[in-house]
């Protein structure tokens, strides 16, 4: 077992919970923190109804009680104080830079001297995150999956000043944490690059589906149309956008927009229900009415005709084998791994291997139709090196 007893959990909103509720049937003492007691509570009440769910289920750890693991859990609006025992800090506050930073001060300022810092930021780079922390090789990435409980990877980040040691015990505490639906996966990222694994290699979709949405509103389709073509999951094309929230898809691609390429820039549709403040399920608008519930396109409106599932497959291919070329990830397989683990979804490596040639097809074709140069295959993949890279 790793040498962990203490965990403080800063943040007790959606991700923070989930975290501090894990770690409590990992059997850690867990403090969670937030800005004022209302919101403790708040998030104090939530992991209290979720140990009782698990209760009345039979599904607790043996011989444990949710009113036993939840004396476990104490409260605090003082981080300074919080952190004074801490073994590790898991930060999970808004995604904002200067609060961010603000938190790894506090937390480096008062907590033991070994006292790991890991941040659950989604975009954000782990370096800056800790450079004002007095402690930048004991400062980490740990990014958890919504809902924590329920998605099984967590990936574990080396910033540009962690040291092997810090990463290394994220790792084995990572694996300590339980999963409700089969077992944690918990990958190693060796660099502090934007949208680290998960979420880099399926970024650049959203340029492609950007260029759909404003494609689709210049030539007067309608939202149904376009989400008669099909995006290959569960939800539809507008309905997952809504769902998401043009707020997060909107911050998202300014971010990859100014640390990856310029391409990746909110296009026409998304910028305009942005500013209007047309946020999605959230506000009950975006590109469709939320207010009765969850919206059902209407199937009998015909296709658009505009998106293809081919685009998508081949741009996460390319992403992936980039992921390979900056050295983010060493081996096709912890990607493919990665992508099942965060997303529900089969990665683009293990299907491509003999057929990777017609995915730069593909992709010369797309650069072509939407003039974004960011669809240019990489090296990596051209050269079919990434193969060999298991
Ligand atoms: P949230 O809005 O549900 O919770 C954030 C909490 O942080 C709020 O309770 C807020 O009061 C608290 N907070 C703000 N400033 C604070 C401070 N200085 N000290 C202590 N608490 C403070 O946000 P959510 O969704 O839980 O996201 C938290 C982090 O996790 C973000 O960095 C986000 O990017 C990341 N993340 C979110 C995922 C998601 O699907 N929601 C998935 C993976 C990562």
């Amino acid at each position: 077992m790793v040498d962990i007893k203490n965990v403080v959990v800063v943040g007790a909103g959606q991700m923070g919970h989930g975290i501090a509720q894990m770690s409590l049937l990992a059997g850690y003492n867990v403090t969670l923190v937030d800005i004022n007691d209302d919101f403790v509570n708040k998030g104090w009440s939530k992991i209290d109804e979720g140990m009782k769910k698990l209760e009345t289920k039979g599904s607790l750890p043996e011989g444990a009680t949710a009113a036993g693991l939840m004396a476990n859990c104490k409260k605090s609006s003082n981080l300074a104080s919080a952190v004074k025992d801490a073994d590790i800090m898991i930060e999970a506050v808004v995604e904002k830079m200067d609060v961010k930073k603000q938190v790894f001060k506090t937390a480096g300022d008062n907590a033991p001297a070994n006292c790991i810092l890991a941040s659950n930021t989604s975009t954000m780079s782990i370096t800056d995150i800790g450079k004002d922390s007095g402690r930048p090789d004991k400062c980490i990435g740990m990014h958890f999956f919504n809902p924590v409980p329920l998605m099984r990877l967590i990936e574990v980040i080396h910033s540009n000043n962690s040291s092997d040691d810090s990463v290394n015990k994220g790792i084995e505490f990572a694996e300590t944490i339980p999963c409700l639906r089969g077992k944690r996966y918990v990958p190693k990222v060796l660099k502090d690059r934007p949208g680290f694994i998960c979420n880099r290699v399926t970024a650049p979709a959203q340029i492609y589906q950007n260029y759909v949405f404003d494609k689709a509103a210049a030539e007067g389709l309608s939202w149904d149309q376009l989400d008669n073509d099909g995006l290959g999951g569960p939800m539809s094309m507008t309905v997952l956008a809504d769902y998401v929230g043009i707020d997060v898809l909107y911050h998202g691609q300014m971010y990859y927009s100014q640390t990856l390429s310029p391409d990746f820039a909110p296009g026409k549709v998304i910028t305009q229900m942005f500013n209007e403040g047309n946020l999605g399920a959230k506000t009950g608008q975006g590109f469709r009415d939320w207010t009765k519930g969850r919206p059902s396109p209407d199937k009998s409106a015909g296709k658009a005709k505009l998106y293809q599932l081919k685009y998508p497959l081949a741009i996460m291919l390319n992403e992936a084998c980039r992921v390979l070329e900056e050295g983010i990830a060493t081996s096709w397989k912890v990607i493919d791994d990665t992508l099942m683990a965060g997303m529900n979804m089969p990665g683009p490596m293990a299907s491509n291997q003999k057929t990777y040639q017609r995915q730069v097809d593909v992709l010369e074709e797309l650069v072509e139709l939407t003039g974004k140069e960011y669809f240019k295959p990489c090296e990596m993949l051209k050269s079919g090196k990434w193969v060999e890279m298991k």
